[in-house]
Protein backbone atom coordinates (compact mmCIF):
# COMPACT_ATOMS: atom_id res chain seq x y z
CA UNK A 1 0.00 0.00 0.00
CA UNK A 2 1.36 3.28 -0.80
CA UNK A 3 2.01 6.03 1.52
CA UNK A 4 -0.83 8.65 0.45
CA UNK A 5 -3.38 5.81 0.92
CA UNK A 6 -1.91 4.88 4.04
CA UNK A 7 -2.23 8.60 5.01
CA UNK A 8 -5.93 8.95 3.53
CA UNK A 9 -6.57 6.28 5.57
CA UNK A 10 -5.55 7.54 9.22
CA UNK A 11 -6.92 10.90 8.06
CA UNK A 12 -10.50 9.91 8.18
CA UNK A 13 -9.68 6.29 9.73
CA UNK A 14 -11.87 4.30 6.48
CA UNK A 15 -10.70 3.04 3.36
CA UNK A 16 -11.14 4.79 0.50
CA UNK A 17 -13.83 4.10 -2.31
CA UNK A 18 -14.10 4.35 -5.51
CA UNK A 19 -17.09 6.69 -7.04
CA UNK A 20 -18.18 6.79 -10.47
CA UNK A 21 -20.28 9.60 -11.28
CA UNK A 22 -22.63 9.15 -14.21
CA UNK A 23 -24.82 12.13 -14.43
CA UNK A 24 -27.61 12.06 -13.05
CA UNK A 25 -28.36 15.30 -12.02
CA UNK A 26 -30.76 18.23 -11.24
CA UNK A 27 -31.02 19.08 -15.07
CA UNK A 28 -32.97 15.88 -15.04
CA UNK A 29 -35.22 16.24 -12.71
CA UNK A 30 -36.49 19.47 -14.24
CA UNK A 31 -36.94 18.37 -17.21
CA UNK A 32 -38.73 15.21 -15.85
CA UNK A 33 -40.99 17.26 -13.68
CA UNK A 34 -41.92 19.19 -16.73
CA UNK A 35 -42.51 16.47 -19.12
CA UNK A 36 -44.85 14.69 -15.92
CA UNK A 37 -46.85 18.00 -15.35
CA UNK A 38 -47.41 18.31 -18.90
CA UNK A 39 -49.38 15.09 -19.30
CA UNK A 40 -52.86 13.90 -18.52
CA UNK A 41 -52.45 12.69 -16.12
CA UNK A 42 -50.00 13.83 -14.50
CA UNK A 43 -47.15 12.26 -13.06
CA UNK A 44 -43.69 12.15 -11.59
CA UNK A 45 -41.16 9.24 -11.59
CA UNK A 46 -40.46 8.00 -8.11
CA UNK A 47 -37.25 8.16 -8.03
CA UNK A 48 -37.05 12.17 -7.40
CA UNK A 49 -38.07 11.14 -4.32
CA UNK A 50 -34.41 10.21 -2.98
CA UNK A 51 -32.83 13.97 -2.49
CA UNK A 52 -31.13 14.24 1.06
CA UNK A 53 -34.60 14.70 2.61
CA UNK A 54 -36.28 11.91 0.95
CA UNK A 55 -33.99 9.60 1.90
CA UNK A 56 -33.96 10.22 5.25
CA UNK A 57 -37.79 10.01 5.31
CA UNK A 58 -37.96 6.59 3.45
CA UNK A 59 -35.56 5.53 6.24
CA UNK A 60 -37.92 6.44 8.81
CA UNK A 61 -40.69 5.01 6.39
CA UNK A 62 -38.21 1.24 7.28
CA UNK A 63 -38.96 2.01 10.98
CA UNK A 64 -42.57 2.30 11.01
CA UNK A 65 -44.79 -0.51 12.65
CA UNK A 66 -46.70 -0.53 9.21
CA UNK A 67 -44.19 -0.87 7.04
CA UNK A 68 -43.25 -4.71 7.50
CA UNK A 69 -41.77 -5.22 4.19
CA UNK A 70 -37.72 -4.15 5.45
CA UNK A 71 -38.15 -6.33 8.35
CA UNK A 72 -39.64 -8.93 6.99
CA UNK A 73 -37.02 -9.24 3.97
CA UNK A 74 -33.79 -9.11 6.26
CA UNK A 75 -35.49 -11.56 8.40
CA UNK A 76 -35.57 -13.53 4.98
CA UNK A 77 -32.37 -12.40 4.44
CA UNK A 78 -30.70 -13.58 7.34
CA UNK A 79 -32.28 -17.40 7.33
CA UNK A 80 -31.00 -17.79 3.94
CA UNK A 81 -27.89 -15.52 3.50
CA UNK A 82 -25.83 -18.68 3.44
CA UNK A 83 -28.45 -21.12 1.08
CA UNK A 84 -27.38 -18.05 -1.53
CA UNK A 85 -23.98 -17.96 -0.81
CA UNK A 86 -23.39 -21.53 -1.92
CA UNK A 87 -25.94 -20.94 -5.23
CA UNK A 88 -23.40 -17.92 -6.06
CA UNK A 89 -20.62 -19.86 -5.30
CA UNK A 90 -16.86 -18.69 -4.12
CA UNK A 91 -15.19 -15.37 -5.71
CA UNK A 92 -17.99 -12.88 -6.97
CA UNK A 93 -18.52 -9.29 -7.45
CA UNK A 94 -21.82 -8.32 -5.75
CA UNK A 95 -23.30 -5.61 -7.70
CA UNK A 96 -26.38 -3.96 -5.82
CA UNK A 97 -28.78 -1.87 -7.99
CA UNK A 98 -30.41 0.81 -5.76
CA UNK A 99 -27.95 0.14 -2.66
CA UNK A 100 -29.03 3.07 -0.83
CA UNK A 101 -27.98 2.32 2.82
CA UNK A 102 -26.30 -0.59 2.18
CA UNK A 103 -27.78 -2.49 5.58
CA UNK A 104 -29.00 -5.86 3.80
CA UNK A 105 -25.60 -6.30 1.77
CA UNK A 106 -24.19 -7.17 5.01
CA UNK A 107 -25.45 -10.25 5.25
CA UNK A 108 -24.69 -11.40 2.17
CA UNK A 109 -20.98 -10.16 2.57
CA UNK A 110 -20.88 -11.63 5.44
CA UNK A 111 -22.10 -15.56 3.88
CA UNK A 112 -20.57 -15.12 0.42
CA UNK A 113 -17.37 -16.80 0.28
CA UNK A 114 -14.35 -14.75 -1.16
CA UNK A 115 -16.32 -11.95 -2.28
CA UNK A 116 -14.13 -9.50 -5.52
CA UNK A 117 -15.64 -6.34 -4.66
CA UNK A 118 -18.82 -4.72 -3.90
CA UNK A 119 -20.31 -2.30 -6.36
CA UNK A 120 -23.32 0.28 -4.97
CA UNK A 121 -25.41 1.61 -7.56
CA UNK A 122 -28.00 4.49 -6.38
CA UNK A 123 -29.78 7.44 -7.87
CA UNK A 124 -29.26 9.69 -4.34
CA UNK A 125 -25.74 10.26 -3.69
CA UNK A 126 -26.00 11.15 0.31
CA UNK A 127 -27.39 7.80 0.39
CA UNK A 128 -25.20 6.08 -1.63
CA UNK A 129 -21.90 7.61 0.13
CA UNK A 130 -23.14 7.15 3.22
CA UNK A 131 -24.10 3.08 2.27
CA UNK A 132 -20.68 2.61 0.16
CA UNK A 133 -18.53 4.16 3.07
CA UNK A 134 -19.77 2.08 5.96
CA UNK A 135 -19.34 -0.75 3.79
CA UNK A 136 -15.61 -0.03 3.18
CA UNK A 137 -15.35 0.18 6.66
CA UNK A 138 -16.79 -2.43 7.62
CA UNK A 139 -14.94 -4.37 5.21
CA UNK A 140 -11.34 -2.94 5.19
CA UNK A 141 -9.83 -5.87 2.17
CA UNK A 142 -13.17 -5.42 0.13
CA UNK A 143 -12.67 -2.87 -2.88
CA UNK A 144 -15.86 -0.64 -2.46
CA UNK A 145 -17.17 1.09 -5.75
CA UNK A 146 -20.05 3.65 -5.38
CA UNK A 147 -22.06 4.25 -9.06
CA UNK A 148 -24.00 7.48 -8.60
CA UNK A 149 -26.47 6.64 -11.39
CA UNK A 150 -30.18 5.68 -12.71
CA UNK A 151 -29.62 1.80 -12.67
CA UNK A 152 -33.21 1.56 -14.14
CA UNK A 153 -32.59 3.67 -16.43
CA UNK A 154 -32.48 2.86 -20.51
CA UNK A 155 -28.83 3.47 -21.22
CA UNK A 156 -26.00 1.11 -20.06
CA UNK A 157 -24.43 1.67 -16.99
CA UNK A 158 -20.30 1.57 -17.56
CA UNK A 159 -19.22 -0.20 -14.85
CA UNK A 160 -14.77 -0.06 -13.82
CA UNK A 161 -13.21 -3.18 -14.73
CA UNK A 162 -13.75 -5.24 -12.41
CA UNK A 163 -11.43 -8.27 -13.36
CA UNK A 164 -12.11 -11.95 -13.21
CA UNK A 165 -14.95 -13.40 -11.04
CA UNK A 166 -18.41 -14.03 -11.60
CA UNK A 167 -20.88 -10.83 -10.81
CA UNK A 168 -23.78 -11.58 -8.80
CA UNK A 169 -26.69 -8.80 -8.93
CA UNK A 170 -28.55 -7.84 -5.78
CA UNK A 171 -32.02 -5.86 -5.80
CA UNK A 172 -33.89 -5.51 -2.70
CA UNK A 173 -36.50 -3.99 -0.80
CA UNK A 174 -39.13 -4.31 -3.52
CA UNK A 175 -37.84 -1.38 -5.26
CA UNK A 176 -38.09 -3.26 -8.92
CA UNK A 177 -42.13 -2.79 -8.00
CA UNK A 178 -41.66 1.03 -8.75
CA UNK A 179 -41.79 -0.20 -12.14
CA UNK A 180 -44.50 -1.80 -14.34
CA UNK A 181 -44.45 -5.33 -15.11
CA UNK A 182 -43.69 -4.84 -18.58
CA UNK A 183 -40.62 -2.36 -17.76
CA UNK A 184 -39.31 -4.74 -14.89
CA UNK A 185 -38.45 -7.23 -17.71
CA UNK A 186 -36.71 -4.40 -19.75
CA UNK A 187 -34.37 -3.85 -16.76
CA UNK A 188 -33.66 -7.12 -15.71
CA UNK A 189 -32.58 -8.09 -19.18
CA UNK A 190 -30.51 -4.77 -19.10
CA UNK A 191 -29.13 -6.45 -15.55
CA UNK A 192 -28.35 -9.77 -17.25
CA UNK A 193 -26.04 -7.82 -19.51
CA UNK A 194 -24.85 -5.85 -16.97
CA UNK A 195 -24.01 -8.84 -15.08
CA UNK A 196 -22.89 -10.35 -17.62
CA UNK A 197 -25.36 -13.32 -17.47
CA UNK A 198 -24.56 -13.75 -13.89
CA UNK A 199 -27.07 -14.16 -11.31
CA UNK A 200 -29.61 -12.36 -9.12
CA UNK A 201 -30.80 -11.99 -5.63
CA UNK A 202 -34.31 -9.85 -5.79
CA UNK A 203 -36.13 -9.03 -3.30
CA UNK A 204 -40.48 -8.97 -4.24
CA UNK A 205 -43.28 -7.63 -1.92
CA UNK A 206 -46.15 -10.22 -2.40
CA UNK A 207 -50.21 -9.52 -2.78
CA UNK A 208 -51.60 -9.90 0.59
CA UNK A 209 -55.01 -8.43 2.02
CA UNK A 210 -55.37 -4.87 1.39
CA UNK A 211 -55.81 -3.42 4.61
CA UNK A 212 -52.23 -4.61 5.23
CA UNK A 213 -50.82 -2.90 2.10
CA UNK A 214 -53.36 0.25 2.68
CA UNK A 215 -51.93 0.97 5.92
CA UNK A 216 -48.50 0.24 4.79
CA UNK A 217 -48.20 3.44 2.10
CA UNK A 218 -49.93 5.43 4.49
CA UNK A 219 -49.43 5.27 7.83
CA UNK A 220 -50.49 6.61 11.12
CA UNK A 221 -47.75 8.92 11.83
CA UNK A 222 -47.84 10.57 8.33
CA UNK A 223 -44.59 9.89 7.57
CA UNK A 224 -45.06 7.96 3.87
CA UNK A 225 -47.34 11.63 3.15
CA UNK A 226 -44.53 13.37 4.58
CA UNK A 227 -42.08 11.52 2.29
CA UNK A 228 -44.79 12.09 -1.10
CA UNK A 229 -44.96 16.10 -0.22
CA UNK A 230 -41.01 16.49 0.13
CA UNK A 231 -41.43 15.84 -3.36
CA UNK A 232 -43.14 19.48 -3.82
CA UNK A 233 -40.98 20.65 -1.45
CA UNK A 234 -37.73 19.50 -3.68
CA UNK A 235 -39.40 20.67 -6.80
CA UNK A 236 -39.95 24.93 -4.80
CA UNK A 237 -36.34 24.16 -3.87
CA UNK A 238 -34.38 22.91 -6.87
CA UNK A 239 -36.90 24.16 -9.71
CA UNK A 240 -38.10 27.50 -8.60
CA UNK A 241 -41.53 26.36 -8.52
CA UNK A 242 -44.25 28.01 -5.65
CA UNK A 243 -46.17 24.21 -4.88
CA UNK A 244 -47.88 25.38 -1.72
CA UNK A 245 -47.72 21.93 0.30
CA UNK A 246 -51.34 22.61 2.44
CA UNK A 247 -52.93 22.45 -0.87
CA UNK A 248 -52.19 19.04 -1.65
CA UNK A 249 -52.88 15.95 0.11
CA UNK A 250 -50.86 12.16 -0.10
CA UNK A 251 -53.36 9.78 -1.18
CA UNK A 252 -51.94 5.93 -1.65
CA UNK A 253 -54.15 2.89 -2.00
CA UNK A 254 -53.81 -0.45 -3.02
CA UNK A 255 -55.43 -1.16 -6.74
CA UNK A 256 -56.13 -3.88 -7.07
CA UNK A 257 -56.95 -4.91 -10.69
CA UNK A 258 -53.69 -3.93 -11.17
CA UNK A 259 -52.00 -5.46 -7.78
CA UNK A 260 -49.51 -2.23 -7.50
CA UNK A 261 -49.55 0.81 -5.29
CA UNK A 262 -50.35 4.07 -6.53
CA UNK A 263 -49.33 6.99 -4.43
CA UNK A 264 -50.69 10.59 -6.02
CA UNK A 265 -50.40 14.03 -4.89
CA UNK A 266 -54.01 15.52 -4.84
CA UNK A 267 -54.85 18.99 -5.53
CA UNK A 268 -57.19 20.10 -2.70
CA UNK A 269 -58.47 23.16 -4.85
CA UNK A 270 -58.50 24.19 -7.90
CA UNK A 271 -55.10 26.24 -8.84
CA UNK A 272 -52.13 27.40 -11.13
CA UNK A 273 -48.83 26.53 -9.43
CA UNK A 274 -45.62 27.83 -11.46
CA UNK A 275 -42.84 25.45 -12.54
CA UNK A 276 -39.76 26.24 -14.15
CA UNK A 277 -41.21 29.58 -15.50
CA UNK A 278 -44.57 27.92 -16.75
CA UNK A 279 -48.17 27.90 -15.28
CA UNK A 280 -49.15 24.36 -14.42
CA UNK A 281 -52.95 24.33 -13.41
CA UNK A 282 -54.85 22.05 -11.14
CA UNK A 283 -58.51 21.14 -11.12
CA UNK A 284 -59.87 20.50 -7.53
CA UNK A 285 -59.13 16.58 -6.60
CA UNK A 286 -56.70 16.35 -9.49
CA UNK A 287 -54.07 14.16 -8.78
CA UNK A 288 -49.96 13.52 -9.35
CA UNK A 289 -49.29 9.78 -9.74
CA UNK A 290 -46.00 9.89 -8.01
CA UNK A 291 -45.42 6.30 -7.54
CA UNK A 292 -46.43 2.55 -8.00
CA UNK A 293 -45.83 -0.37 -6.06
CA UNK A 294 -46.42 -3.45 -7.68
CA UNK A 295 -46.93 -6.84 -5.36
CA UNK A 296 -46.34 -9.87 -7.11
CA UNK A 297 -47.52 -13.88 -6.28
CA UNK A 298 -44.09 -15.79 -6.11
CA UNK A 299 -45.29 -17.39 -9.39
CA UNK A 300 -46.05 -14.20 -11.04
CA UNK A 301 -42.61 -12.82 -10.47
CA UNK A 302 -41.03 -16.15 -11.37
CA UNK A 303 -42.85 -15.50 -14.68
CA UNK A 304 -41.36 -11.81 -15.05
CA UNK A 305 -37.65 -13.08 -14.33
CA UNK A 306 -38.09 -16.08 -17.52
CA UNK A 307 -39.56 -13.16 -19.65
CA UNK A 308 -36.08 -11.45 -18.75
CA UNK A 309 -33.61 -15.02 -19.71
CA UNK A 310 -33.70 -15.62 -15.98
CA UNK A 311 -33.80 -19.50 -14.59
CA UNK A 312 -35.61 -19.09 -10.83
CA UNK A 313 -33.84 -21.80 -8.91
CA UNK A 314 -35.44 -20.20 -5.46
CA UNK A 315 -38.29 -18.50 -3.76
CA UNK A 316 -37.67 -17.86 -0.10
CA UNK A 317 -40.66 -16.14 1.84
CA UNK A 318 -41.61 -15.39 5.69
CA UNK A 319 -43.97 -17.94 7.39
CA UNK A 320 -46.85 -15.69 6.28
CA UNK A 321 -45.34 -14.98 2.61
CA UNK A 322 -45.76 -11.22 3.21
CA UNK A 323 -42.41 -10.88 1.02
CA UNK A 324 -40.49 -13.00 -0.91
CA UNK A 325 -36.55 -13.22 -2.06
CA UNK A 326 -35.90 -14.75 -5.43
CA UNK A 327 -32.46 -16.69 -6.40
CA UNK A 328 -32.32 -16.26 -9.72
CA UNK A 329 -30.03 -17.65 -12.19
CA UNK A 330 -28.50 -15.76 -15.38
CA UNK A 331 -27.86 -17.38 -18.28
CA UNK A 332 -23.82 -17.97 -17.77
CA UNK A 333 -24.62 -21.22 -15.63
CA UNK A 334 -26.12 -24.49 -16.30
C1 LIG B 1 -38.20 1.89 -1.81
C2 LIG B 1 -39.56 1.67 -3.72
C3 LIG B 1 -39.37 -0.12 -2.20
O1 LIG B 1 -42.35 1.11 -2.92
O2 LIG B 1 -42.35 0.34 -0.90
C4 LIG B 1 -42.20 3.44 0.65
C5 LIG B 1 -40.84 3.28 -1.52
N1 LIG B 1 -42.97 4.48 -1.05
N2 LIG B 1 -43.34 4.06 1.01
C6 LIG B 1 -41.88 1.04 -1.78
C7 LIG B 1 -41.98 3.72 -0.64
C8 LIG B 1 -43.80 4.69 -0.01
C9 LIG B 1 -40.60 1.81 -1.46
N3 LIG B 1 -39.45 1.35 -2.30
Amino acid sequence: MDRALIGAMDAKNIPAIEVVETGAGAQEFAGAVEDGLARAPKMIPAKYFYDAEGARLFAAICELPEYYLTRVELTILKARANEAAALAGPGCHLIEFGSGASIKVGLLLDALADPRSYVAIDISREFLLAGAEAAAKAYPALRVVAVHGDYAGAEALALPDLGAGRRLGFFPGSTIGNLTPGESVGFLKRARALLQDGDMIVGVDTKKDRTILDAAYDDAQGVTAAFNLNLLKRANAELGADFDLAAFRHVAFYNEARGWIEMHLESRKAQQVRVSGRTVPFRAGETILTEISCKYAVAEFQEIARAAGFRPLAAWTDDAARFSVHYLRGAGRS
